[in-house]
């Protein structure tokens, strides 16, 4: 059997279009089957929305829409995208000052009967297998506040709403009276997607699932859902990652502050790929990061339009100059040439090393010092020199070729990361069969095949003008 990897998103609400924080997780989730699929594993990428819920109705009813109507329409934003406060019971001593500690809303008092899940029966077993499994729950910062919420006993968990209240549900198999709770019913999302209880889909990847999420529904994920998996008999999920906030102008985003950053504007002024790029390379996975635009097209202007996208037009400008229109022959290997590939077996393994960890800020910061590299090498080499040399013609060839090699290795390490500058890349460098540029294909030096037609293609990555600071 081949290897697997299974990835999920939270199934966002609809009932606020979708931002910059949505983007992230989706974009990180992606990125991470993008990686594992060009590695050789079998992949399941699974996300969504939640539609159902008070906080659905509520909203449709501002919208003058039914639920439904109101849940397609937000639905198609999210799909758009690339692809009521917490909807709970609180606990007189869980408010702050008599409101939502979130929300900073007051509570509304309700007094019905419901279904309960009896999550205390599990706690032991919880706290063991977080401390036994130290990966399971990860970055350790979020492991260890899932250990202090089991520090106190856990209460038992409503699963219910009645349905004469609320009819905007899933009815309750066992009882037509009730429909379920949002989150047991979209906790489980993360299992029937995958085929639950017999499909295959199901048999391959639950045992390696994986959940992305940010630091908000760590509860509900790190332990309800933990909880209702062991009281199902189904093991449980491999790791839950975990990362932080998007704040904006160091506060939260929100719809009344104003602030909200609207990924679709984003991705449609800069480009989805400079999108994708900027919130990778400015987030440390598991820390919280402020958003500004000005940050954002300094890194178009430095990191891509400087260093990539000048990288690529000079390499295509000298090859093309210095030879045949065709990628050259690698010549025998001399010492002083051939610096890159040692180069390139270094970030490979950082890469690798870094995904592993989530760090996909420094795999980035992996390749971008490959890049370095190879501009130094050009530098050094002074290929423009050598081209008044006749008989410096072979070794020209030689090192027009490796220059060429490392601009296909930089192609397949940045294709998770922005696929579409990835597959541009490999055009200009007469790559037919983007299939076959994967992780491994980049481990040996020589892998771009000679005599291939280069094309020059338009500037990757245009300069943006600078924002004028608003301070
Ligand atoms: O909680 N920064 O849906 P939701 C980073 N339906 N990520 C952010 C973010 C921010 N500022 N804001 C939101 C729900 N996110 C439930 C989930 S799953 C069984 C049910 C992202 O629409 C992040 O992934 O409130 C966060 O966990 C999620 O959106 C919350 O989405
Ligand atoms: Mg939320």
């Amino acid at each position: 059997m081949d290897r697997a990897f299974y990835i999920t998103t939270p199934i966002y609400y609809v009932n606020a279009s979708p931002h910059i924080g949505h983007a992230y997780t989706t974009i990180v989730a992606d990125v991470l089957a993008r990686y594992h699929r060009m590695s050789g594993y079998r992949t399941f990428f699974l996300t969504g929305t939640d539609e159902h819920g008070d906080k659905i109705v509520e909203a449709a009813g501002k919208a003058g829409e039914t639920p439904q109507a109101y849940a397609d329409r937000i639905s198609a934003q999210f799909r758009s995208l690339y692809c009521v406060g917490c909807e709970r019971f609180y606990m007189e001593k869980e408010l702050t000052d008599g409101r939502c500690p979130d929300h900073q809303t007051a509570p509304e008092y309700r007094k019905e009967s419901n279904y309960f899940f009896r999550m205390s029966k599990y706690q032991d077993w919880l706290i063991r297998h977080i401390k036994d499994h130290p990966d399971f729950i990860r970055p350790e910062r979020y492991r260890n506040e899932a250990l202090a919420f089991l520090r106190e006993p856990l209460e038992d968990l409503c699963i219910s709403r009645p349905k004469a209240r609320l009819a905007w549900g899933i009815p309750l198999p066992f009882d037509d009276n009730y429909v379920t709770y949002v989150w047991f019913d979209a906790l489980i999302n993360y299992v029937t997607g995958a085929g639950y209880p017999d499909g295959d889909n199901f048999k391959i990847f639950w045992p390696v699932s994986q959940h992305l999420i940010a630091k908000d529904i760590l509860k509900p994920h790190g332990i309800y859902w933990s909880t209702m998996l062991k009281a199902a008999a189904i093991e449980p999920y491999a790791h839950l990652n975990v990362h932080g906030y998007w704040i904006v102008d160091q506060s939260k985003m929100s719809k009344t502050v104003g602030n909200v950053v609207d990924p679709l504007t984003l991705k449609d002024k800069y480009g989805l790929d400079p999108f994708r790029y900027f919130l990778l390379r400015d987030m440390v996975f598991g820390l919280d990061s402020n958003f500004s635009e000005e940050a954002f097209v300094q890194r178009i202007n430095s990191d891509l339009a400087n260093d990539l996208g000048n990288l690529v037009s000079r390499i295509m400008t000298m090859a093309l100059k210095y030879g045949e229109g065709t990628t050259p022959d690698l010549h025998a290997s001399s010492q002083e040439d051939d610096t890159l590939p040692e180069a390139l077996t270094k970030t490979v393994a950082e890469v690798e090393a870094s995904f592993s960890e989530l760090a996909l800020h420094k795999a980035l910061m992996s390749i971008w010092e490959f890049i370095g590299v190879v501009n130094k090498y050009i530098v050094e080499r002074e290929p423009w020199a050598m081209a008044k040399d006749p008989s410096l013609r072979p070794r020209l060839e030689h090192i027009i070729y490796n220059l060429l090699e490392s601009l296909r290795a930089i192609a397949v390490l940045i294709s998770p990361f922005m696929p579409d500058s990835a597959g541009k890349i490999m055009e200009q460098i007469g790559i037919e069969d983007r299939a076959t540029q994967d992780f491994q294909s980049i481990r040996k030096w020589g892998g771009l095949a000679s005599g291939k037609t280069l094309k020059r293609g338009d500037a990757l990555f245009p300069r943006v003008a600078p924002l004028k600071s608003v301070a």
